[in-house]
């Protein structure tokens, strides 16, 4: 290897395959000729080692338990900024100026209702389908009402695209929640920021007055920044993937819902407070599911712990964790699973076999336990993730599409049977 270039020694030759520079982290080695060159192909299942594009929204580091938007620490971001121009910056690149934020959020509001057929999609859903199915649907079925292809040559449709697709989803997200409630649907209140447009429409009640809750929406808020984007993951990866064939805005966005849903991604959070209830209930030993967690002949895993790329610590964690504490002081609870979760993270970071593999709390440890407490039911969690992770999806889809990423179409090593004759089935 020299500075800017590697070569691969094959078959009696040299072949040599550039160096793509990075700004930060990790270079890369362009092998875009090395099949046509040797005939070789790349194999890196769950793409461990493979960088599927060139971006500049997001960056982490994930040996230093650093992450950053459009350059900017997530730390400053989560304390100084809002959701409002979090999305703006993913998706444009730079904090906005007074005006430019004034004119994405109207935006924003033009679009801050839902066709009434959508109504009667949700309605043939059982009470008890899982959200996440139910918003993915939804997400799609948002197509037919709006039609028209986002035209990527023109910015203004691409932020048309971007500020309808961010106003509806909430309604979305709200609606599969009332759902499961069986309460009234509601379309959005144009004096209210977005955070507070959504906290409003998924939670008010038909009897009662809304009352704002201050501490509830900066919460929400906070939540929301921490999940708004986070580089290649799998949901990212999928909306990228199936954007790639020009699949229309809010279809390969519905795609990103389905792929969040897994709980070893977006669903952890569901998976974290289920496992925190049943260790309450078994007695609360937390030793013996840490012991569960090690046992190689046992599939349980401790939810919320490990992760892909941090190897070090989850910085959004460190964030969430102080969210945590100071959101329960506010609202005055006490949570058993708190406690539990408190206990799990001391006993596994102490532990040998979580510290050789640097698994730490991530993300989901602790959302759970705020979403808990704001009266969120665990199902809904996923959602919650999925309106944060909104603005980091469509800016991803769009700077596919600018780059003009060709479609995504891996290969793969075959290992099935060489060519062989069919035989009638009289004969097999
Ligand atoms: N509990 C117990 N052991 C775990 C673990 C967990 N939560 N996460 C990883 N490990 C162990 C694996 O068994 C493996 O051990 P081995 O080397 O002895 O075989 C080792 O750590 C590496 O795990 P691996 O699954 O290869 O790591 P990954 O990078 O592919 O997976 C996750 C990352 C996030 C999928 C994985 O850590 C996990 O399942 N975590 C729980 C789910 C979760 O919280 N997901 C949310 C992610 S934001």
């Amino acid at each position: 290897m020299s500075d800017n270039k590697v070569i691969l020694n094959y078959d009696g030759k040299a072949f040599e395959y550039p160096i793509i520079d990075s700004t930060l982290g990790e270079k890369g080695i362009d092998i875009s000729k090395l099949r046509d060159q040797t005939g070789l192909i790349t194999l890196d299942r769950g793409f461990k080692n493979t960088g599927s594009t060139i971006s500049t929204i997001t960056y982490l580091d994930g040996d230093k338990g650093e992450l950053f938007y459009r350059g900017y620490p997530i730390e400053q971001i989560a304390e100084k900024s809002n959701f409002t121009e979090v999305m703006y910056l993913l998706l444009n690149g730079n904090l906005p100026t007074q005006a430019e934020y004034t004119n994405f959020e109207n935006g924003i509001k033009k679009y801050n209702y839902i066709a009434e057929e959508m109504k009667k999609i949700i309605d043939v859903f059982p009470r008890s389908a899982h959200p996440m199915g139910v918003l993915s649907s939804l997400t799609s079925a948002l197509t037919a009402f709006n039609p028209k292809a986002v035209n990527v040559a023109v910015k203004e449709d691409l932020d048309h695209a971007a500020e309808m697709m961010i106003a509806k989803f909430a309604h979305l997200c709200a609606w599969t929640y009332r759902k499961t409630q069986g309460l009234p649907l509601n379309h959005g209140d144009n004096s209210l920021n977005y955070v507070e447009n959504f906290y409003r429409m998924a939670f008010r009640k038909p009897n009662e007055d809304f009352v704002m809750d201050k501490v509830v929406v900066d919460a929400l808020d906070k939540l929301l920044i921490l999940h708004a984007d986070h580089e290649q993951n799998c949901s990212t990866s999928t909306v990228r993937m199936v954007g790639s064939a020009h699949t229309g805005l809010f279809a390969s966005i519905s795609a990103g819902v389905s792929a969040l849903w897994g709980p070893l991604h977006g669903g952890a959070n569901q998976a974290v407070i289920e496992m925190l209830e049943m260790i309450e209930k078994d007695g609360g030993d937390v030793a013996k599911y840490v012991a569960k967690a090690k046992d190689k002949n046992d599939s349980f895993r401790l939810m919320g712990f490990g992760h892909r790329v941090y190897k070090n610590f989850d910085p959004r964690a460190r964030i969430i964790k102080k969210a945590a504490d100071d959101i329960l002081n506010a609202l005055g609870i006490h949570d058993k699973a708190l406690d539990i979760a408190m206990q799990l993270e001391k006993v596994a970071l102490e532990d040998d076999y979580f510290v050789e593999r640097k698994l730490y709390p991530n993300v989901d440890f602790y959302s759970g336990i705020i979403y808990r407490a704001l009266g969120i039911p665990t199902e809904m969690f996923t959602v919650m993730f999925a309106l944060g992770r909104l603005p980091g999806w469509i800016s991803q889809w769009k700077e596919m599409r600018l780059l003009g990423d060709p479609i995504g179409r891996p290969r793969q090593v075959y290992q099935g049977y060489t060519p062989r004759d069919y035989v009638s089935i009289e004969n097999r």
